[in-house]
């Protein structure tokens, strides 16, 4: 079937990975329905996606379920694929955009958000795809991090709403496969960074290049030794939509990420490096369950996907340090 008759929904896709994923959509031909209620985002990243007529943007919280009559389905349009990636995803408290902010908003969209979209695929027959995160691992005591790693989770601490919100939603949809035979699977989703991040949504990567362009100090929680991975986005836009397109990915959990682990602080010093910057590295107090470790073992979506990321960290970071520079 031609592409261009095929209909995708990405819920969050106002997001800076969802808008990233609705661009290529698009320029694979796929017509797209972006459903988003600008919680942690604005209508910004779609700034050129709006001038497309195969797109379509909803404003609409996914809390709520989803009628028909509000996708604006064509007649005899399907909906052939749901993405959901709506979730508020900073850990940073100083953020406002952070999901320690929206507690009860991060559970209510992995838990009923992620039920309403599971709901809408079943009623399609589309196929369906959940954005976990490798904070279902919480503090790991394995490293690198293989899927069927449990995790080490605190249920009830300030990062709590996020990681068992995530790992409510991959239950869910888990349930989704066994008692309906939806045809979903999941991505645990691990640091992902690049153009189109929010300069203040507190995340390492654009805050350490935003204090580093304007030669303000750069803040390192803790001795910065606890290490990271982090993915470019156009490597993970390409993971996402092999885990959803490739056969026999239904009820398959997959790990997307980029396995060059760095210490916090050699983050920091490469940053200051490559902007040229005057800032001072400066360090405040760990947050509460901050994780020590984070490394995905990639092998699975390697051998089933024939993905791995292609970017390497000093060139995702060159492209991201032009990107803010541009954009101040
Ligand atoms: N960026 C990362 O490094 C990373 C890492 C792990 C997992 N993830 C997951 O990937 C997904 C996308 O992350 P992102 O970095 O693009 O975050 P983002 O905050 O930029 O995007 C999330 C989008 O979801 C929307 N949203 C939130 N609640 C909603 C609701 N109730 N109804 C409709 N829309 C809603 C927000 O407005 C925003 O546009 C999230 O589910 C996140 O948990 C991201």
């Amino acid at each position: 079937m031609d592409k261009s008759e095929k209909t995708v929904l990405v819920a969050g896709g106002a997001g800076f990975i969802g808008s990233h994923l609705c661009k290529k959509l698009l320029d694979d031909n796929y017509k797209v329905i972006c459903v988003d209620n600008f919680l942690t985002s604005d209508k910004n990243n779609l700034q050129n996606l709006l001038k497309n007529p195969e797109f379509t943007l909803i404003e609409h919280d996914i809390i709520k379920p989803i009628q028909n009559s509000t996708l604006r389905l064509g007649l005899g349009q399907s909906l052939d694929y749901v993405f959901h990636l709506a979730s508020p995803a900073s850990p940073n408290k100083k953020s406002a955009k952070s999901y320690i902010n929206y507690p009860i908003e991060t559970l209510l969209v992995n838990s009923v958000g992620t039920y309403n979209l599971l709901q809408l695929a079943r009623q399609f027959e589309a196929c369906f795809l959940y954005a976990s995160s490798s904070e279902i691992y919480g503090d790991p005591e394995i490293s690198p991090q293989k899927e069927e790693y449990f995790g080490n989770v605190n249920p009830n601490g300030v990062r709590s709403v996020y990681d068992e919100g995530k790992r409510f939603g991959e239950a869910m949809t888990m349930g989704f496969v066994r008692k309906y035979d939806l045809d979903a699977r999941v991505v645990r989703i691990f640091n992902t960074y690049g153009p189109l991040m929010q300069a203040q949504d507190g995340r390492v990567v654009s805050n350490f290049i935003n204090q580093a362009i304007r030669n303000k100090p750069i803040t390192v929680y803790g001795k910065g030794s606890q290490t990271r991975s982090f993915c470019y986005i156009n490597d993970m836009v390409m993971g996402i939509i092999l885990a959803m397109s490739t056969s026999n990915t239904k009820g398959e959990v997959f790990n997307l990420g980029n396995p060059d682990e760095r210490t916090i602080l050699e983050l920091a010093n490469l940053i200051k490096k490559m902007t040229n910057s005057s800032s001072e590295i400066i360090f405040e107090n760990l947050p509460k369950d901050d994780p020590k470790s984070r490394k995905p073992d990639i092998a699975k979506a390697q051998k089933m996907l024939g993905w791995r990321p292609k970017v390497a960290t000093e060139e995702g970071l060159q492209k991201t340090i032009s990107y803010f520079k541009n954009i101040i």
